[in-house]
């Protein structure tokens, strides 16, 4: 394993910038390695950067190596291990004079930041690259950026980790159990609200959680739909897009990939299907997730959907084609 390791993070003066890297740099994610951060901006606000910079070194983490930052992507991108695609416009904002909805309607607005940024990471990032594309709406975004490059050896990501931390605490909750003791909470699909949060293949001890939790109206009337709605919810209730638990989720994805995975458990993002349960090739879709001994991230095979499993999970694969087909100019 390289001693150092360099991470880009865009969006760097943004919201879940601000809570996402200290915690980058404070040991609990690459453990003893010298973390070198590159964070990028855009032109009109990289020079707040300076101030984060010093912060960070004001904050005397052991860890921390270099900070550079730019609003030229691509210098950004030389040799880096990770790229954390934040940088782009949250929903729940008035843009354009058009208050925005739905993360699909960032579908045009986004969509373009990730070409040049795709181009950039096949061209001078690590051969073996991973990407964890946040900025909404996260799959098209990160289809739009691996099909841009298409290094088989870098590995695209699109960060559903937050919809699988909010699945579990509701779980736990609803059933007094600690949120640690739940396994594989997969969230299958967009990370939009066609999500599915399969609390049929979640475990408790060799337990299915669905037969813990036993109560299918609590399931299909409050779970699975405040599962799906909990972005806008705490938008609604903020005033702002999720931050703090959306810089915790990326930590927790790097977190998965970086450490193999232990045995009964797995973990959520969505990247590029090959046909996996039956899903098209060549969409980003929510899978359940396994890091092997030699650091790969691949899709655990031999779980079981159930009929009503399956038919939502189509709903959310056809969303993401008409995804797919809405952005076709960009692929
Ligand atoms: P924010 O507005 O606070 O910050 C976004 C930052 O990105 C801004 O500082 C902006 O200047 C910067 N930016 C815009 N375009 C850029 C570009 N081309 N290159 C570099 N930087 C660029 O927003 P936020 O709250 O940090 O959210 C960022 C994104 O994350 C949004 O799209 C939001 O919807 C998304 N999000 C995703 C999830 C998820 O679970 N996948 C969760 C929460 C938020
Ligand atoms: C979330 O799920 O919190 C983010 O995707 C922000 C949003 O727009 O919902």
């Amino acid at each position: 394993m390289k001693k150092e390791v360099k991470v880009v993070v865009t969006g760097a003066a943004g919201q879940i910038g601000y809570s996402l890297i200290p915690r980058l740099v404070d040991g609990n994610i690459f453990g003893d390695r010298v973390v070198n951060l590159s964070l990028v901006e855009i032109p009109q606000v990289v020079s707040k950067l300076e101030g984060l910079a010093m912060e960070l070194d004001d904050s005397n983490f052991p860890n921390l190596g270099s900070i550079n930052y730019t609003d030229k992507f691509a210098d950004a991108s030389k040799d880096a291990d990770w790229f954390l695609l934040v940088g782009s416009i949250p929903r729940g904002i008035v843009y354009n004079g058009k208050k925005i909805e739905e993360r699909s309607d960032l579908l045009q607005i986004n969509g373009g930041i990730f070409v040049n940024q795709g181009k950039a990471i096949a061209k001078h990032g690590d051969e073996n690259a991973k990407v964890l594309v946040v900025g909404n709406p996260a799959n098209t975004n990160a289809l739009i950026g691996k099909s841009a490059g298409n290094i088989p050896s870098q590995t695209w990501m699109a960060m559903t980790m937050l919809d699988s931390n909010r699945a579990k605490s509701m779980l736990a909750k609803k059933i007094s159990r600690n949120i640690s003791e739940i396994k594989k909470m997969i969230i299958w699909g967009n990370h939009s609200p066609t999500m599915y949060p399969d609390f049929e293949n979640a475990m408790i001890n060799n337990e299915s959680v669905a037969n813990l939790i036993n109560d299918n109206d609590w399931i299909t009337s409050e779970f699975i739909p405040n599962v799906q709605q909990r972005g806008k919810a705490v938008i609604d209730a903020r005033g702002a897009s999720s931050a703090t638990s959306a810089a915790k989720a990326a930590l927790d994805t790097v977190l998965a990939c970086e450490n193999v995975t232990p045995s009964g458990d797995c973990f959520s993002a969505a990247v590029y299907s090959d046909g996996a349960y039956d899903v098209p090739e060549g969409i980003m879709c929510g899978f359940p997730l396994m890091t092997t001994p030699d650091g790969e991230i691949e899709i655990i095979r031999d779980l079981t959907l159930s009929d009503n499993a399956r038919s939502r999970l189509n709903i959310s694969v056809n969303e993401l084609l008409t995804e797919k087909e809405a952005v076709k100019d960009l692929l």
